[in-house]
C-alpha cells in the first residue's frame, strides 16, 4: 500500500466504521435520557446527521471503486454495545454520555482532520471538500457537548440533592417506620442490618 489514494480508501473505511459506532451510540443514548430532553433532543439530531454523513462516506469509497469493510463495520458495532452498557442505568447517566460523547466527537475530528488531508495529498479535491464540511460538523457537535457540560452537571447534582431531601423528609414523617431499638444494656451485637453507621 504505497500510493496515497490507497491510504485514503483504508481510512474511508476506518471512518465508515466509526459513523457505525457513532449511530449505534448516539441512538442508545438519545433513547434513555428521558430525564434531559435537551441533551436527548441534541443527540437525536446528531443521529440524523451522522446517517447523512454515512452516507457521504458511502458515496466517496464507490467514486473511487471501493466499499465498506464489513469486518471493521461489525468491530465497530462492537464497541458501541460495550460503552452503551458502560453508561448504562447509572445515576449520572447523562453526564456519563455527554463525556463519552464527546470523547468520540473529539475522534471524528481528528479523523476527518486526517481524511482532509490525505485526500489532500491524493489530489482527491471532492473527497478533500467534503472532509471539511464533516469536519466542521463534527467540531460544531464536540463544542455544544463541552459547552452543556456544566449545566449538566448542575441539573445532575440538583436532582440528587433533591433526592437526598425526599428521603429525609420521608424518614421524619410522622408515623414513617422508625428503627427498632434495642436495650441500651445489651451485650448482644446487633445484626448487621442494625449496625450504626460511622458518619463522615
Ligand atoms: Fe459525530
Amino acid at each position: 500500500m504505497s500510493h496515497p489514494r490507497d491510504h485514503l480508501v483504508c481510512w474511508l473505511r476506518d471512518a465508515h466504521a466509526m459513523e457505525r459506532q457513532s449511530e449505534q451510540m448516539l441512538r442508545a443514548q438519545a433513547t434513555r435520557l428521558e430525564r434531559d430532553p435537551k441533551l436527548a433532543g441534541a443527540l437525536g439530531e446528531h443521529l440524523e446527521q451522522t446517517l447523512a454523513q454515512r452516507e457521504l462516506l458511502e458515496e466517496c469509497l464507490r467514486r473511487l471503486d471501493a466499499e465498506p469493510s464489513a469486518l471493521k463495520d461489525a468491530a465497530g458495532r462492537l464497541d458501541a454495545g460495550a460503552q452503551s452498557l458502560a453508561t448504562l442505568a447509572v445515576a449520572d447517566e447523562p453526564v456519563k454520555a455527554a463525556i463519552a460523547c464527546l470523547a468520540f466527537e473529539q475522534m471524528e475530528v481528528a479523523t476527518y482532520t486526517v481524511l482532509f488531508a490525505a485526500a489532500h495529498q491524493a489530489g482527491d479535491i471532492q473527497c478533500q471538500r467534503m472532509f471539511d464540511r464533516l469536519l466542521h460538523e463534527e467540531q460544531a457537535m464536540a463544542d455544544w457537548l463541552r459547552g452543556s457540560l456544566p449545566g449538566l452537571v448542575q441539573a445532575y447534582l440538583a436532582r440528587d440533592a433533591a433526592a437526598d431531601r425526599g428521603v429525609t423528609a420521608q424518614s421524619m414523617a410522622p408515623g414513617a417506620a422508625q428503627p427498632p431499638r434495642r436495650p441500651a444494656d445489651s451485650s448482644t451485637p446487633p445484626p448487621d442490618g442494625e449496625r450504626p453507621r460511622p458518619h463522615g
